[in-house]
């Protein structure tokens, strides 16, 4: 019997005292340690920009998606795991949303996928939910947007923004999405929105009030160099550990130190 967390199971935690757990995953050693810790697994596309060192969420493919999706979903079995829609794959039309959706869930394996919108999404989250796909919805700053916006720029200080965060998240949960992430927002938004909606709130730098919380597992590991968001607090710095191994191993190969006696073969 599969023990796995469905978009059902996530969806009823919606007001649990415990909050959900999220973590990105783009590979199946990653997948097999979160799994033990995480309600959800998120294949995102930031991937674009931690694994293949591009410079925004735009460029990467429905074919890399799968491929690490199948990786995760594969090396996963306890977690719910969602595999983000790229950029190209969804906006134009909802047959083509549909058609690709419906790949990245055959080919992989995964629970559900997860597209950037509110409104302007509202068609696509609706017809991919009556064809039997689970969707989790992305509302507040929208990574794939950034170029038309000139900037990651946090949402929710004005007025006018307000009223379209909630018209994005009515839209979304009218549409059928099991839950919707809520990425860069202004805390009383994200409280205001989590309080006026029926689906459990997926907050990245949104504050402690959303239903769970997601964050880049490579920002949170201190993997990346570079600038980090402020919202993606370090529980470790990895990149100092992997320096220091590498700089022992290059040191004890010059000197030939290694391989020594225990990690060679001998003829008995
Ligand atoms: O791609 C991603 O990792 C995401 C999270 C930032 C929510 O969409």
């Amino acid at each position: 019997m599969s023990t796995r967390l469905t978009p059902q199971d996530i969806k009823s935690r919606k007001n649990d005292d415990t909050a959900i757990v999220c973590l990105t995953a783009y590979t199946a050693p990653m997948a097999q340690i979160l799994d033990e810790y995480c309600d959800l697994i998120l294949v995102g596309d930031s991937m674009a920009m931690c694994l293949y060192g591009m410079p925004s969420t735009i460029g990467i493919s429905v074919d890399t998606m799968i491929n690490h999706g199948r990786a995760v979903a594969s090396h996963s079995k306890k977690a719910c795991v969602v595999v983000d829609m790229p950029f190209g794959s969804y906006e134009s039309s909802p047959e083509l949303a549909l058609e690709n959706a419906k790949r990245i869930m055959d080919e992989t394996g995964c629970d559900a996928v997860k597209l950037e919108g509110g409104i302007d999404a509202e068609n696509t989250i609706d017809t991919l939910v009556k064809n039997g796909i689970p969707v989790m919805g992305h509302i507040g700053l929208q990574p794939q947007s950034v170029e038309k916006e000139g900037g990651y720029k946090v949402k929710g200080k004005t007025d006018t923004e307000i009223v379209k965060l909630l018209e994005d998240a009515h839209a979304v949960e009218r549409a059928g999405a099991f839950s919707v992430v809520i990425e860069g927002t202004i805390e009383n938004v994200a409280a205001h929105i989590t309080e006026n909606t029926n689906i459990p709130t997926i907050g990245i730098g949104a504050s402690a009030q959303c239903d769970g919380q997601v964050l880049v597992s490579e920002d949170m590991l201190g993997m990346l160099s570079g600038h980090t968001p402020k919202f993606a607090k370090k529980f470790a710095q990895i990149s100092d550990s992997i320096h220091e191994a590498v700089q022992e191993y290059s040191r004890d190969v010059k000197s030939r130190a290694f391989p020594s006696a225990d990690y060679i073969y001998k003829a008995k």
